[in-house]
């Protein structure tokens, strides 16, 4: 039987660059000046449903069980209005999200929650849209998200101002290169500044930012080209110069951005330490102090157990990569109701 009013569930994957995006060519329509290349991470989702109804006077937003407020409320309930507009749906919608990750835990991700939201809002509106233009909507969102609607290796380009068709494309699937990812949680705390609010502020301020923008290309394009041919090292070493680039580049902006607490630097070490004894591991680093650690297969579980042993570190999480975001009818083994 048919439900009497418009729902559907998505689920999609975070997502952790390792060629970074971090500038924007077009403020208002959320354009990157730099190319990024992620992997998905298959430990790490979001699920949300999306569902118009006659009843309600305004968007209602439930993020993990909590009512949204503010930014938060206001970027989920803007996107829904769009969505309306583009399917011509006259009522308004309650979102349910929920991640599968503790909320203290400080991995609170944008790009999961709004590419799961995007591709909610367009299955829920019955809009015939490709993952692709779901991609470009999320993009407009968060452009980490664009990111998450696909599995494996993903990348992002570098657009233009005023040209508001950019989306994500996949590079490889999964099933590729079964790396790993192990997250070192060293704060749950929020962010001390949204990667938004970073990223501007170190536009207008940084000496470094039109060098990170030259840069970023050569990068993006080596990363590809590392993954395309399994070459561990070489995509490892792209990593951490990228996200050192990055991160150098918003400790020089003013005031000061600095994102890293003692325990990161605590990890850093541990990772190079790893390293020389011969562990494939190589790091980065969000808009935030937790750590992620590109390895393979075989040597994830010793990284795992090595970086929860860090000083300062609260807990590991070890990820396999993900998938492509899914509809709850594709996603027989996650439902959204299981995870409440
Ligand atoms: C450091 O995608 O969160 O994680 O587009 O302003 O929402 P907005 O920014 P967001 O920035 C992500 C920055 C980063 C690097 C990356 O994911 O590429």
């Amino acid at each position: 039987m048919q439900p009497p009013f418009l729902r559907a569930t998505a689920r999609a994957f975070a997502n952790i660059a390792l060629a970074k995006y971090w500038g924007k060519a077009d403020i208002s329509l959320n354009i990157p000046a730099v190319p990024s290349v992620s992997v998905t991470l298959g430990a790490l989702s979001t699920t949300t449903t999306v569902s118009f109804h006659d009843g309600l006077g305004c968007n209602e937003v439930t993020i993990n069980d909590a009512p949204a407020q503010g930014r938060s409320y206001s970027r989920v309930s803007d996107l829904i209005d769009r969505v309306r507009d583009a399917a011509g749906v006259s009522t308004f919608a309650r979102v349910v999200s929920t991640n599968n990750f503790p909320t203290a835990s400080g991995l609170a991700s944008s790009a999961s929650g709004f590419a799961a939201l995007c591709l909610a809002a367009v299955k829920a509106s019955r809009l015939d849209w490709d993952l692709a233009r779901i991609s470009a909507l999320a993009r407009s969102c968060s452009a980490s998200a664009a990111r998450s609607l696909y599995g494996g290796f993903v990348r992002l380009d570098a657009g233009v101002e005023g040209c508001s068709e950019l989306s994500a494309t996949q590079i490889a699937p999964a099933s590729h290169w079964p790396l790993h990812v192990v997250i070192a949680i060293v704060s749950g705390k929020p962010k001390k500044l949204a990667s938004t609010d970073g990223m501007n502020l170190t536009a207008a301020t940084s000496a470094y930012y039109d060098a990170w923008v030259r840069l970023c290309p050569s990068i993006a394009d080596a990363v590809e080209q590392a993954i395309r041919d399994r070459a561990f090292d070489v995509l490892g070493e792209l990593t951490e110069r990228s996200a050192m680039s990055m991160h150098a580049l918003a400790m020089a902006s003013t005031p000061p951005i600095l994102y890293f607490e003692p325990a990161t630097i605590g990890v850093l070490h541990a990772v190079w330490a790893m390293r020389s004894q011969g562990l494939q591991a190589y790091a980065t680093m969000d808009a935030g102090p937790n750590v992620k650690v590109l390895t393979t297969a075989q040597d994830s579980t010793k990284v795992a157990q090595i970086l929860g042993h860090v000083a300062g570190v609260q807990g590991v999480i070890d990820s396999p990569l993900g998938q492509d975001a899914c509809t709850f009818d594709d996603a027989a083994d996650v439902s959204h109701e299981e995870l409440k």
